[in-house]
């Protein structure tokens, strides 16, 4: 296994000769302290089935299946499907997943620490995700605004994004909506806590999943102050030219590991609809999102 740097890029690495069937655990260790301190690693040269990604995963962590049946793989529910492409004429997993800024699961009692990406049909022009780094993020936030923060916490709910499923058709929107507050009620979490594997001080807020922030005592503050960290972070920036964001493409046979603690992504806009499938595996590895964590 070998690790390098990706040359000129702020974050992530590239992992050459890596194959988790022969990995051992120290090489295992030594792949999961880059993703904490690299935020991104990119696995060359994978050449893997959804069972053997699934695999893989476990040699990372605990997966978790996501909690919505539509998007799981019909054979490797571990493994969930983002998709347009349909197969023998039927849709597989979900089309039109993550754009927008989110980190995965964060509107959950319990997000893991680790997200696995395995591209399988890949765009020709818009290819890539993009990242932002909320330990950076929180470093360069104006004094002022880390002021602001300090002591607040952050509500995240998935009511902006949640898609509507093929047995919603002809439900009454109000219903919907109450099931999805009832399911997945929002969860409350400091607005910035200590990533428990790095040290590093974690902004947890992304546009597309944080809905609202309360001070000390519980008391709703302004959406305003969220607004402007959105904006210091580059979540608010539609051309994607902000210094915080990084856009890490791939090729077949990559499979990206990622840091779901620190980096909030998002899926390429695609102004043209080109075929794009990929998997995702996601997995606990050794502790809770921040330690002391409570649940909601
Ligand atoms: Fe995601």
């Amino acid at each position: 296994m070998q690790i390098k740097d990706q040359p000129g890029a702020a974050l992530g690495v590239t992992v050459e000769d890596f194959d988790h069937t022969t990995a051992s655990e120290a090489d295992i260790q030594a792949l999961k302290r880059t993703v904490y301190t690299k935020k991104i690693a990119v696995l060359k040269g994978q050449d893997l089935t959804p069972a053997r990604f699934l695999a893989l995963g476990r040699r990372l962590g605990r997966p978790e299946t996501y909690y919505e049946p539509m998007y799981r793989h019909p054979d490797v529910p571990e493994v969930f499907v983002s998709s347009n492409v349909p197969e023998d004429g039927r849709q597989i997993g979900v089309p039109k997943t993550g754009k927008f800024w989110h980190a995965d699961y964060q509107f959950m009692p319990d997000p893991f620490g680790l997200t696995l990406i395995y591209p399988q049909v890949i765009p020709e022009k818009n290819r890539g995700t993009y990242f932002i780094d909320m330990g950076r993020a929180y470093e360069r936030l104006s004094e002022e605004l880390r002021a602001a923060v300090h002591g607040t916490r952050c509500r995240h709910s998935v009511r902006k994004y949640f898609k509507i499923r093929p047995q919603d058709v002809y439900r009454p929107l109000s219903e919907i909506i109450e099931e999805v507050e009832t399911r997945t009620p929002p969860v409350v979490r400091p607005t910035a806590f200590t990533h428990p594997m790095t040290g590093e001080t974690v902004l947890y807020v992304s546009e597309g999943f944080t809905v609202g922030i309360e001070g000390q005592d519980g008391e709703p503050l302004e959406d305003k102050l969220l607004d402007r960290l959105f904006e210091a972070t580059g979540q608010l920036d539609d051309t994607f030219a902000h210094e915080g964001i990084h856009l890490q493409s791939f090729e077949q046979g990559d499979l990206l590991v990622w840091d779901n603690r620190s980096l909030v992504h998002r899926a390429r806009h695609t102004t043209t609809p080109e075929p794009t499938v990929s998997y995702r595996v996601t997995v606990h590895d050794e502790r809770a999102l921040y330690d002391g964590m409570r649940a909601a």
